[in-house]
């Protein structure tokens, strides 16, 4: 067996080659309400798509109580062509539940926001609140079932590849900076390991991926017939 890469050399890679995007690296610490849209934007939307579409949203409605305030036409007006309106109705249906009560600190607390399913709880929890939680999109499922050559097809092996990344989310290193770790999962599967041809040359992880070490890695994830 291949020994698991550490969380420290993933966060040292992504210390120095992260994105630029619109939604990081701010003055202070993330705004809860910004993390949220990001996320629930960038769920059915490509990251390039997102960063003008987000600015903009956010100029109109600045913080959750501008979106709670705001009449569902005017919502819906400022979410054309982003396709998906049932994230818009549950945005807004969510600002009108935080307006009221805050932003809950924790997955638990989000979870119980209407609209905020597990992705989007575990991301802003890990990303505005810094709790070692990985929000696992396909993008994080695929680097775990590379690095840990899980052979399962999805979706059986969704619960597996999701608790080998909490596992490494467990581990000092990544303890430490929870957004940072869940954010260098997302874009090492972004830029790095893609899909069909991944930059394994370039690869934080490349000396633990078990993948890799049998030259696999571009079969995996593997997926269940439809
Ligand atoms: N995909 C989903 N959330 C993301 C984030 N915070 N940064 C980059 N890509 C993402």
């Amino acid at each position: 067996k291949t020994a698991l890469p550490g969380p420290a050399l993933l966060l040292a890679w992504y210390d120095r080659h992260r994105r630029v995007l619109p939604w990081r690296d701010g003055i202070g610490p993330p705004d809860p309400y910004r993390v949220w849209l990001s996320e629930v934007m960038l769920q059915q939307t490509t990251v390039a798509a997102v960063g003008p579409r987000y600015t903009r949203f956010l100029a109109r409605f600045p913080d959750v109580h501008a979106l709670a305030g705001a009449d569902w036409a005017e919502v819906a007006a400022e979410w054309a062509g982003l396709g998906y309106y049932a994230r818009a109705r549950n945005l807004h249906a969510g600002a009108k539940a935080l307006a009221a009560q805050g932003f809950p600190h924790n997955v638990e607390g989000l979870r119980a926001i209407p609209g905020i399913g597990p992705y989007t709880a575990a991301a802003v929890a890990a990303i505005a609140f810094q709790e070692p939680v990985v929000p696992a999109d396909g993008n994080v499922e695929r680097v775990v079932a590379r690095v840990a050559r899980v052979e399962t097809p999805l979706p059986a092996a969704k619960k597996r590849l999701a608790e080998l990344a909490q596992g490494w989310m467990a581990e000092p290193a990544a303890r430490a900076r929870p957004g940072d770790f869940a954010q260098a999962l997302f874009d090492l599967g972004a830029t790095l390991c893609t899909p069909r041809n991944p930059a394994c040359a370039l690869c934080p992880w490349r000396g633990g991926c078990a993948a890799q070490a049998a030259g696999v890695q571009t079969e995996l994830p593997r997926k269940s017939a439809k």
